[in-house]
Order: structure tokens, then C-alpha cells, then sequence
């Protein structure tokens, strides 16, 4: 047999056809009218006449298998009712496991907070970060000379000195109260700014959440109710709250609230250098002069309010020792939080 029919024999054999498209192009290239076995068929013309019978019979056997195997295809895709519809992709391979994400420990503590005073009918306002004075300080009683209200504390825009990044969530209080009639029962969670160096303990950018309560009759007993309700919520039935007085120019009387961690673990010894007892924000009655300034009756409502830091309590939570920490993106610190929410 010539090399040149052995080898077209062996590729015929060989062929591998799968669907339709694939039978086309094998009769195409075998069987078509310019397919190979005609081409082999030219030889008849180049050989001596007592070899012509032979290479007929060897031609028309090889067409016949090339015939024989496209029939059988052809049969094989004709009770088929559809072309198969092979996946790009091999469906047995094992999967490929993707990284979960996870919620942020400042959302995880905010969310926790907010669940707390959801519970006893808190609802959630927004204000703006880019702030104005009058709603960051003089609606609330700052002084023009206050030493908050210097360039090295708050971060001005140079153009106009008016606006500013807000400096608390306490901002928010003055536009409820603004803009809505009491009873008053809120939470205002959200970035603050400080022109301050960063360190361990202090950021230039981080996150309060505000409470304001406002009512007839409400008292400071109110106060320290709702606060050692959500202090035993958030750190266990066992904390105990102390209020030590204060100052701040919206509230009157003020206090910084302490919580009782204890001193039982190493942990809680650090944290609150062996006394047992950790600030966590400030808080007051609501001054009658933010009521004034506002448009709200200071004769018929009294109210309270909180503020406090939830990178603060976050690190509580956590035993997180450098605030550093919560912007640096560390993977492998923040994958430490996937599993909690
Ligand atoms: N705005 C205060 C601060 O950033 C925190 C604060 C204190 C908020 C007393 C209050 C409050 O609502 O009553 O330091």
C-alpha cells in the first residue's frame, strides 16, 4: 500500500468527531468533492497500468471506511434530538474555594449598639460630615473662644470658615431637633474628624454614635437607666456603671460614663490599669440653651443625651490595643472577624 493512502487510512481512523460541525468537516476534507480520497484517486494517472487495479481497489476501499464511518456518525447524531451542549468547563473538577468576606469590627460593634437601643425604640438619623459651625458648635453652646473650635483640633476648610468636618456625632442632635417634634428617641452613628496625630490612641478620623432623648419629664434617672441597660446588654448582666460629673457646653448637668469590667482576668486588669473601671463616652441632660437655638419649648421638654466611641468600645470588645488597627487593612486582622456579626 502507498505511504500516501496508509497514512490518510490511519487519520481516518483516528478522527475524532463529537457533534455535527465536527461530521461536516471530516466529510469535507475525505469525502467532498475536493476531500483527500479524491486526491488520491489522481494517483491512478502516475502509476503503471498492472498496478491500476490494485491502487482502485485499495482507493475504493479506503472511501468506503471514510464512507462507513460518516454514516455511522451521521446516524448517531440524527437520533440525537440535540446537539450535546458540552460546559466550557470540566463540572467534575473539585470547586475552587472562594474567601468569604466579612463585616468590619467598627460595623460589627456599630450594629451590636444599635441593636441594643433599636430594642427600646431608638431610631437610626444621618447628618452630614461636612459640617457648618453653627451645627457642630454654636447651636450647641460653644463659646467663640473654645479651644475646640482652633485650627489644631478641627480640621477647617481655608476658603470659608464656616464649614468644617464635624468633630462629633453631637451635630446630629441639633439638626433632629430642628427638624423634627418631640418625642425624640434617636441614635446618630458616623465618622468624626479631629486634626489630631495618629497613634495607638488617637485617629483623625473616627466613629461615634450619638443618643438623644427628648420628652416630657424625662429625667437623669431616664439617663442612667438606658445607659446601664445597654452597658449589661452589650458587656454581660454583671457590669455595673458609675457616672462621674463633667463637662460639656450642651448638657446640664454632665457626666463621663464609666463601665465595671472588673479586675477577675489579666485581660480586664490591662485594659482598665487595675482599677476595674473603663470610660466609654460622656452624656447629660440636654442644655436648655441647644433647646432654644433649636426652636424647641425648653419649659415643656426635657431630655437627654450620649455620645460615645465606637472604635473605643470595639477595642473593649475585642482587646484590641492599637487603634491603628481598624484602617490598616490587614487581612489577616480583619479575617479574624469574619465568623462574628
Ligand atoms: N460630643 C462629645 C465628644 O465628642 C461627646 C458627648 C458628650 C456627646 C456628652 C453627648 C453628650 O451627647 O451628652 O466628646
Amino acid at each position: 500500500m502507498l505511504p500516501e493512502i496508509e497514512n490518510v487510512k490511519a487519520e481516518i481512523i483516528n478522527y475524532t468527531i463529537s457533534n455535527k460541525k465536527e461530521l461536516e468537516e471530516f466529510r469535507i476534507k475525505y469525502i467532498g468533492q475536493k476531500g483527500l480520497i479524491k486526491e488520491l484517486f489522481g494517483l491512478m494517472k502516475t502509476v503503471a497500468p498492472q498496478q491500476r487495479k490494485e491502487l482502485g481497489l485499495q482507493l475504493n476501499a479506503l472511501k468506503e471506511m471514510a464512507e462507513a464511518k460518516f454514516k455511522e456518525y451521521q446516524e448517531r447524531f440524527e437520533n440525537q434530538t440535540n446537539e450535546p451542549i458540552l460546559p466550557p468547563y470540566d463540572l467534575t473538577l473539585p470547586v475552587i474555594p472562594d474567601s468569604l468576606g466579612g463585616l468590619h469590627p467598627i460595623s460589627i460593634t456599630l450594629n451590636r449598639i444599635i441593636r441594643i437601643f433599636r430594642n427600646i425604640g431608638f431610631d437610626i438619623s444621618e447628618g452630614p460630615e461636612i459640617e457648618d459651625d453653627w451645627h457642630n458648635f454654636t447651636a450647641l453652646n460653644f463659646p467663640h473662644n473654645h479651644p475646640a473650635r482652633e485650627m489644631q483640633d478641627t480640621f477647617f476648610i481655608e476658603k470659608n470658615p464656616d464649614i468644617l468636618l464635624r468633630t462629633h456625632t453631637s451635630s446630629v442632635q441639633v439638626r433632629v431637633l430642628e427638624s423634627k417634634h418631640p418625642p425624640i428617641r434617636t441614635l446618630s452613628p458616623g465618622r468624626v474628624y479631629r486634626n489630631e496625630a495618629i497613634s495607638a490612641r488617637a485617629h483623625c478620623i473616627f466613629h461615634q454614635i450619638e443618643g438623644l432623648f427628648v420628652d416630657k419629664n424625662v429625667s437623669f434617672a431616664d439617663l442612667k437607666q438606658t445607659l446601664l441597660y445597654f452597658a449589661q446588654e452589650l458587656f454581660g448582666k454583671h457590669v455595673k456603671i458609675r457616672m462621674r460629673p463633667s463637662f460639656f457646653p450642651f448638657t446640664e448637668p454632665s457626666a463621663e460614663v464609666d463601665v465595671f469590667l472588673g479586675t477577675e482576668t489579666e485581660a480586664d486588669r490591662k485594659l482598665t490599669k487595675g482599677t476595674g473601671w473603663l470610660e466609654i463616652g460622656g452624656c447629660g441632660m440636654v442644655d436648655p440653651y441647644v433647646f432654644k437655638a433649636c426652636g424647641i419649648d425648653a419649659e415643656t421638654y426635657t431630655g437627654f443625651a450620649f455620645g460615645m466611641g465606637i472604635e473605643r468600645i470595639a477595642m473593649i470588645l475585642y482587646q484590641i490595643k492599637d487603634l491603628r488597627l481598624f484602617t490598616e487593612n490587614d487581612i489577616r486582622f480583619l479575617k479574624q472577624f469574619i465568623r462574628i456579626s
